[in-house]
């Protein structure tokens, strides 16, 4: 077998761009995401909004990288709801799931006053990477050891590929920062593919370089203006495509396949695009819906602030809805729940059982947020 060595990162950014061959792919990508951010400068509260889209977003991001917890299970452990007793392996899964989403959050509100550097990325990293998981993975600290890219176990010898040596990763992490704030390059998209693929090649971190990598992507976008909320979400596209993702990702370092890379990228980007305006479109619809029906059903003030709370959580239990409704009356908020139960805008998924409250779930959004047909 060939010997693994690790890999010497060549001229960054790349040099080598047929520019005149990807004009047509530059024009839809970026035609799609300023149709995507038109529809979000139209949102009223887009963070309540596209809420379950970033937890689909979490949940798909890491399961690229190997989790197996499902946007119920997330939303479920969050509504303190679990009809069966979970695996501490689920538990772990979710609490990643939950960081990814949180470390999104956070990223959004430093970019306000602070720039994209390479210490953002190191925050971003550690909560991620908080849990009890990533303990041994050196949360908000880049590598000092040699890593590779392979399957878990596996010695380096068999791996796919193996990222350049700790000594010499401060050196190539400082000319990728400064990438970042290059604003003259001639696309921000074709910038943003090249960013991404080149930190995952570095693979900084000792484990969380593919989710960190794609946290980035709507930060990024945001960062630039491109969007005014970095809600743009990737991973659905690069987890049906997996094995593509990967792959030209690799043709990259072992062919110098800049190209087809940027091409994978921009197709992805135009690809994604039509599916999160789709889903975005028909939570709209819903939530315009919703607020007439929930107004109906309940004769509340409240009826608003509760429509919110189930974009915000769609399946939660009665304590949490009080306080995020912000409903300091028990008796007021039972009566709502009850009273959108009864005209079935929710569903009780389980009614309350000592002192442990009901919960109850918002099916029509979830099945918006996970292309359902049913219920
Ligand atoms: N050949 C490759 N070259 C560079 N990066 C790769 C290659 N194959 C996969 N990757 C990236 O590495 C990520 C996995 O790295 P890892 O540190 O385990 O991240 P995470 O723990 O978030 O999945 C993949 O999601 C992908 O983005
Ligand atoms: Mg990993």
């Amino acid at each position: 077998m060939k010997k693994k060595e690790p890999y010497i990162p060549k001229k960054f950014p790349p040099e080598k761009i047929e520019w005149k061959e990807i004009i047509p792919l530059i024009g839809m990508a970026n035609s799609a995401i300023a149709r995507f951010d038109g529809m979000l400068q139209g949102l009223v509260n887009p963070s309540v909004l596209l809420s379950p889209l970033t937890t689909k977003e979490a949940v798909l991001s890491s399961r690229i990288e190997g989790t197996q917890a499902t946007l119920e299970e997330v939303m479920q452990e969050e509504a303190g709801f679990t009809d069966k007793k979970i695996s501490s392996s689920l538990k772990e899964d979710i609490k990643e799931i939950i960081n990814y989403r949180n470390a999104l959050t956070f990223a959004e509100g430093e970019l306000s006053h602070r720039p994209m550097t390479l210490g953002l990325i190191k925050d971003i990293h550690a909560i991620l990477l908080d849990s009890v998981r990533g303990k041994d993975k050196s949360p908000g600290e880049f590598r000092n050891s040699q890593n590779w890219i392979g399957i878990p176990g596996m010695p380096m010898e068999m791996s796919r590929f193996v990222p350049p040596d700790p000594i010499i990763l401060q050196e190539h992490l400082e000319r990728w920062e400064k990438f970042l704030h290059f604003d003259e390059f001639p696309d921000k998209l074709v910038q943003l593919a090249i960013i991404h693929a080149q930190f995952e090649i570095l693979h900084p971190f000792k484990d969380g370089n593919g989710r960190t990598g794609r946290l980035f992507i709507p930060l990024f976008l945001f960062w630039k203006k491109l969007l005014t909320k970095p809600s743009f979400y990737l991973s659905e596209y690069l987890e049906r495509n997996r094995q593509q993702y990967d792959d030209k990702l690799l043709f990259i370092t072992e062919k110098g396949d800049w190209q087809g890379w940027i091409e994978f990228f921009l197709n992805a980007i135009i690809k994604q695009s039509e599916i999160n305006i789709g889903k975005s479109k028909k939570m709209l619809e819903l939530y315009e819906k919703s607020k007439m029906e929930f107004a109906a059903a309940t004769q509340s003030q409240y009826a608003i602030a509760a429509l919110d709370t189930f974009f915000k959580k769609p399946i939660i239990n009665t304590s949490l809805f009080l306080k995020t409704t912000a409903i300091h009356n028990r008796g007021t908020g039972n009566d709502i729940l009850k009273k959108l139960v009864n005209a079935k805008l929710i569903k009780l998924l389980k009614p309350s059982e000592g002192r442990k409250p009901a919960v109850y779930i918002f099916y029509d959004l979830l099945n918006i947020v996970e292309d359902k047909k049913i219920c």
